[in-house]
């Protein structure tokens, strides 16, 4: 994760990389830091915790144009101001997204030297690699040659290293420019008439310059305030051109709300409109005669996107006739799976830029089979090298819970189902449409349950759920797969332990837990499950637990302690019952005094592995 900004320019690159930092504070909040260039000379601000505490330390005096930023989300080493970003070797200074695999063996080999090492981090051999690179190949020689030299020195390190990076480089020797490598994490340049800007994501970036350039793996890009020189890892010079990126972004900030996840909430109805609107668009690039071989289809994500996948299963499977598995993308990466041409692998993720899942697409690549990308992000990496792609339009998700994006994975996953069903000739174009109108509804629909969820979540239910310890989820079929993701939501944001089960499966185990007073959360939407749902909830009131039932059926009043009733969309409901569970962790949190938007150890964007 982490955020890296740069800036080469003539107005206070402090301000500019604070402010960058800021708005990237979503990859990852444990610390942040700054390099600058202060009349010529490296100077470094980093603080444990927010970017804010690292604005407060700058001094007022530092007024230079070249700085670099970063905001951490810790792999190496605890949240401290030592192991903050940039860290730097004498003129050298480093920021960076990635892991470095081979740090420690690169480390012993510096100590050996005689270096001395200030953080516990696996970045800090970068800076140190670099200086021992040019301390063996600079020499005392003409400016122009001295500057080839140095990119050398960067590039004899980066081959080095074993990992993912993202790198900003400042060198005091060097005072006007930054030096940018990336394999695995994400980096973007922009550029405007007087200034250079490079920051880890595309709306970042381009906020200062709508011409940008998206750098790819083994790429170095060498910054000044005028100029952008590409060059790839053995140091030739390369053509690269920018492209226009008009961000569809309002910079709204919180619309008036206390937290990005609830403004997100609050905008559901408008991200399932817009997907459900404009998905149609994207099958039309599909490749039918592809599609009509298929044998089996793979959903593959992390977190979130992995239960939109898992609740995807039923539909696809019952409209299509092929068989659909579910993978979690860092278990999928090293899986050696079974799969050829004819099989579909639907990679699934917000960010698009989620490092597990872009191996998995990298695998799925590598065996030949057609890869799909369902994202948020159109710019993404995921998004760019998948052989196709669908774009949910959920606007840009901030709060480190995801919500809105969830909704709208439903939403394009179910139309994906209808529109293979109609290619496959399983059902009518008629059909299809008619099942579409009804996808369409939950528009209308989810506004209800936002409105009624706001109103009737009140201290009463919350009371039932911020003391608890933990919290049991269960559902069969499709409602297992939103049982998953409620129990998520309310754990990434309220640290209450919160566990996942299909009803059935608990009997052969996890009813252990079961004790006098242990809150279980049941889904019933489905109604050909509903009964057998309904023995897992008698078989845990037998032993003490209370139940919480989210539904659109009737229930025996014996078989649950608290009901919240949601609207039944048939075999789309999920797109709406999980909305109720998103309301109540958001409050929870609230309740627990902890803020929703940047929950403890988590990070937005996870590009490490
Ligand atoms: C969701 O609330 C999580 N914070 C997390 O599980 C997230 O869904 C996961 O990291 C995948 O992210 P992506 O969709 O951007 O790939
Ligand atoms: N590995 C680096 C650190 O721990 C960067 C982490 C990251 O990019 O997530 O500081």
């Amino acid at each position: 994760m982490c955020g890296i900004v740069g800036y080469i320019g003539s107005k206070r690159a402090a301000d500019i990389v604070i402010d960058g930092l800021k708005k990237l504070e979503y990859r990852g909040y444990d610390s942040a830091g700054v390099g600058l260039i202060e009349n010529g000379k490296l100077e470094i601000i980093k603080k444990k915790g927010r970017v804010v505490n690292t604005e407060e330390s700058i001094p007022k005096t530092f007024n230079g144009g070249v700085a670099i930023g970063h905001t951490r989300w810790a792999t190496h080493g605890v949240p401290s101001d030592n192991n903050s970003h940039p860290h730097r070797s004498e003129s050298i200074a480093v920021v960076h997204n990635g892991i470095i695999e081979n740090y420690a063996v690169l480390k012993k080999e510096l100590e050996e030297e005689g270096i001395l090492f200030q953080s516990e981090t696996d970045t800090e051999v970068i800076p140190h690699l670099i200086k021992s690179a040019i301390s063996h190949s600079m020499s005392d020689i003409h400016k122009k040659k001295r500057e080839a030299c140095y990119l050398h020195a960067v590039l004899m390190a980066i081959k080095k290293l074993k990992g993912s990076y993202a790198l900003a480089i400042l060198n005091s020797d060097f005072p006007d420019t930054i030096v940018c490598v990336k394999k695995g994490s994400p980096l973007v340049v922009s550029k405007s008439e007087s200034s250079v800007f490079v920051a880890s994501d595309v709306e970042v970036a381009s906020s200062h310059g709508k011409n940008v350039y998206i750098l790819e793996d083994d790429e170095m890009v060498l910054l000044r305030s005028d100029e952008v020189s590409f060059f790839d890892m053995n140091g030739r010079e390369k053509e690269k051109d920018p492209m226009e990126y008009i961000s569809n972004e309002s910079a709204d900030g919180f619309a008036g709300n206390p937290h990005y996840m609830l403004k997100e909430i609050k905008e559901i109805p408008q991200a399932i409109h817009e997907t459900a609107k404009s998905v149609e668009n994207c099958f039309l690039k599909l490749p039918k005669w592809k599609l009509n071989k298929l044998k089996k289809i793979i959903i593959v994500g992390c977190g979130t996107a992995y239960h939109a996948g898992l609740s995807a299963k039923t539909i696809l499977e019952t409209h299509t006739g092929i068989p659909v598995a579910n993978e979690i993308a860092s278990e999928f990466r090293y899986s050696n799976p079974i799969i050829d041409k004819n099989t579909l692998v639907i990679l699934v993720s917000q960010s698009g830029e989620t490092a597990d899942t872009i191996a998995a697409l990298d695998i799925a690549k590598k065996k030949k089979a057609l890869t799909l990308a369902v994202v948020n992000n159109a710019t993404s990496a995921l998004a760019m090298e998948a052989d196709c792609k669908i774009t949910t339009r959920a606007g840009k998700e901030i709060a480190v819970a995801s919500t809105k994006a969830y909704n709208s994975q439903l939403v394009a996953l179910y139309s994906f189902a209808l529109y293979l069903s109609v290619v496959l000739r399983k059902i009518n174009s008629q059909k299809a449409r008619e099942l579409k109108s009804k996808i369409m509804e939950t528009t209308s629909i989810s506004r209800q349950v936002i409105e009624m969820g706001l109103d009737k979540i009140d201290k009463t239910i919350i009371d039932i759920f911020k003391n608890e310890k933990a919290v049991m989820f269960l559902g069969r079929g499709v409602d297992y797969a939103t049982a998953a993701e409620a129990s998520l939501k309310l754990k990434e944001i309220s640290y209450i332990h919160c566990e996942s089960y299909p009803a059935g499966e608990l009997k052969h185990g996890t009813i252990a837990l079961i004790e006098e007073g242990y809150l279980v959360v049941a889904y019933l939407t489905d109604s050909l499950l509903k009964d057998k749902t309904l023995n897992a909830l008698y078989e845990v009131k037998a032993r003490g637990a209370k139940v919480f039932a989210i539904t659109n059926q009737e229930l025996p009043k014996d078989a649950y302690d608290y009901i919240y009733h949601v609207p039944s969309i048939g075999i789309f409901s999920p797109i709406t019952s999980i909305i109720p569970m998103q309301i109540i962790s958001y409050f929870t949190a609230i309740a627990k005094d902890y803020d929703p938007d940047k929950p403890r150890n988590l990070a937005k964007s996870v590009t490490v592995e």
